[in-house]
């Protein structure tokens, strides 16, 4: 274990993305109440980022709430909010020591208020650090955010902003709701073989990993388990080259 935990990543990874699926089941094999499993899901986010940090990576991206959970029953998304309002309040300390920017992903509009100040507030407190970068993937949807980055493409150019002949794929990238780099390594838990809405743009040459381990189990050594398939992983980008 101890010579696990020692495993340094070589190859490129500038920005990782977990589905962190799995909550509901975590919480239900326990006997406990589907929102203790979002509970315990956002105790883990901080050890994770740090993890992945010590690693190299620069941007962690995590879906926390999509555009379809609101299809879930009233009272499971208000424990959800609850609880993220409460990681920001708790970790803010710890985030501002590692010098983290907090930025988000999704329409924040449609939140509640006390969730979309919260946000608000960690991302002003947080705009001018240099430290790793944290993605929150909120009431995220990616077609939602293509469809709404469309939009402010169309408004820049007819405010006279932008050229449309100008619009290329980096433009639309760096429309997008958060400005980061490609995700070069998708993490989906809980054994789920889906992306359900995830990053669409961003995700073009991803690697995909699925594990079955649920969100609120996942860890450091399933963590490096998982760096360790990625570094055996051949990125071709359509060319023939290994790497
Ligand atoms: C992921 O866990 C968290 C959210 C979707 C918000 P789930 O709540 O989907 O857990 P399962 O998939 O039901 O076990
Ligand atoms: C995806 O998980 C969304 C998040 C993890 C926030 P879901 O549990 O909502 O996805 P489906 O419904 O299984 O596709
Ligand atoms: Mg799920």
């Amino acid at each position: 274990m101890g010579k696990d935990l020692d495993f340094r990543l070589s190859k490129k990874l500038d920005h990782i993305a977990f589905i962190m699926d799995g909550n509901g089941r975590w919480a239900n094999l326990r006997g406990l109440p589907r929102h203790l499993g979002h509970k315990k899901a956002c105790e883990i986010i901080t050890s994770i980022f740090k993890a992945c940090h010590e690693q190299g990576i620069k941007v962690v991206s995590l879906y926390a709430f999509s555009t379809e959970n609101w299809n879930r029953p009233q009272d499971e998304i208000e424990h959800l909010m609850d609880y993220l309002e409460e990681y920001f309040h708790r970790e803010e300390n710890e985030l501002s020591a590692m010098d983290a920017k907090v930025v988000f992903s999704g329409d924040l509009s449609r939140l509640r208020k006390s969730t979309f100040d919260i946000c608000v507030e960690a991302l002003t407190k947080s705009k001018d650090r240099k430290g790793p970068i944290m993605n929150i993937c909120l009431n995220y949807g990616g077609r939602d955010e293509i469809v709404r980055t469309t939009k402010r493409l169309i408004k820049e150019v007819q405010e006279g902003k932008l050229q449309a002949e100008d619009i290329d794929e980096n433009v639309f990238m760096s429309h997008l709701d958060a400005p980061l780099p490609s995700v070069d390594l998708m993490i989906r838990t809980s054994g789920e073989q889906r992306i359900s809405n995830f990053l669409l743009y961003e995700l073009a040459y991803a690697e995909f990993i699925f594990t079955p381990v649920y969100w609120p189990d996942f860890d450091k050594k399933e963590l490096i388990r998982c760096l360790k398939l990625y570094e055996g992983r051949n990125r071709r980008f359509g060319g023939l080259k290994n790497g």
